[in-house]
């Protein structure tokens, strides 16, 4: 029997549908690679699902905008389809001289759907865009926000002081909710640019210069964030995390993270932290409250109170620390730590004095 026609006949409806599951199964697969892009791959991380009247703006200006496009690339498939099914009218084609039948109303077409009707459509959209959605995520006047938070770039994680108290930390900016937040944007090397999809747009981080922006989060929640201008090798894991509490929370975080680290307790974190202050260590983190004080890596007055280690690249746990105080370059290759080379038993013991810092 002919392969095609078994393929077609009721018989081989068992072929067909073999043949053809793998092929749904491709279909399947690349639409999914398709959307996933679009939707910010997952919640947390998504400018579609705004949780600030900021973000909000945003997303409504993204989906009129696609809107348009989709009803113009709707139009101009029917009007290819349109002229190709009159293709074989007569008066069509080079056959006589002067004006054909129909050529003036090719002319408004040309004038009114290529010309006119772009520039209404471009020149609305930039008057929603400049008048009212850069408005609203624009920087607030420093008067008009209840708390100023300063967060600098670094190759490759975020700083973050609250000035007016002691407290600095890394990559975890918490902020009380439903409240307008001043974010004063810098950086000590190179361009960065800060963005969380969720609560506004993104703002570079430029040398010698402070940039502001407001964030204002709706619900109580940790927003992902992300680095999102190339800043060399590590740039991909250059995240952070908003912390949007209740204002006691918050109050309370503050307080907390103002403080110098506390004692240790204990002789295993005891002799951790004279490890830390001895060794190499100090001269790269401060810890509040102690003689370290250097200034490449983060403060790890209170790491033990944040939820991950190197910007979002690993959970913050014991293992994970000793990881990646020994192999920090396998972790995070290119990053300022080097793999610090100490004996077994004293890596115990600095992790137990870091894991101690809550
Ligand atoms: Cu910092 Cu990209």
């Amino acid at each position: 029997m002919h392969p095609t026609r078994d393929l077609a006949t009721g018989g081989a409806g068992t072929a067909s549908r073999t043949v053809n599951a793998p092929r749904k199964d491709r279909l399947f697969l690349v639409l999914l690679l398709a959307v996933v892009p679009l939707t910010g791959c997952g919640h947390t991380q998504d400018s579609l699902a705004p949780k600030s009247h900021q973000a909000r703006d945003i997303a409504d200006l993204f989906w009129w905008m696609m809107g348009g496009a989709w009803i113009g690339l709707a139009l101009v498939v029917a009007l290819l389809f349109w002229s190709w099914k009159r293709r074989n009218r007569r008066g069509f084609g080079t056959d006589t001289e002067g004006p054909k039948p129909g050529e003036r109303h090719g002319w408004y077409t040309v004038v009114g759907l290529g010309i006119a009707m772009p520039i209404v459509v471009i020149s609305t959209l930039f008057v929603i865009s400049d008048l009212f959605v850069i408005k609203t995520t624009q920087a607030p006047a420093s008067t008009t926000t209840k708390l100023t938070v300063q967060v600098i770039g670094h190759q490759w994680w975020w700083e973050i002081r609250y000035p007016g108290t002691g407290a600095v930390t890394a990559n975890e900016l918490h902020i009380p909710v439903r409240t307008p937040v001043r974010v004063e944007l810098t950086t000590a090397d190179v361009i960065h640019s800060f963005w969380v999809p969720q609560l506004n747009r993104k703002v570079d981080a430029i040398p010698d210069k402070t940039n502001v922006l407001e964030l204002d989060a709706d619900a109580v929640g940790r927003y992902r964030g992300q680095c999102a201008e190339f800043c060399g090798l590590e740039h991909a894991h250059m995240s952070m995390y908003v912390v949007a509490q209740p204002r006691a929370d918050f109050d309370r975080w503050l307080a907390a993270e103002s403080k110098p680290a506390r004692t240790p307790t204990g002789s295993q974190a005891l002799a951790g932290q004279r490890a830390f202050l001895d060794g190499a260590c100090s001269s790269c983190h401060t810890i509040r409250g102690t003689s370290a004080s250097g200034y490449v890596g983060p403060d790890l007055t209170h790491l033990a109170s944040r939820s991950t280690i190197g910007a979002l690249t690993i959970p913050n746990d014991p293992s994970n620390l000793t990881e990646w105080i020994r192999h920090s370059q396998y972790v995070k290759p290119g990053n300022k730590m080097p793999d610090i080379n100490l004996p077994g038993s004293q890596l115990r013991e600095v992790v137990a004095y870091l894991e101690g810092l809550k």
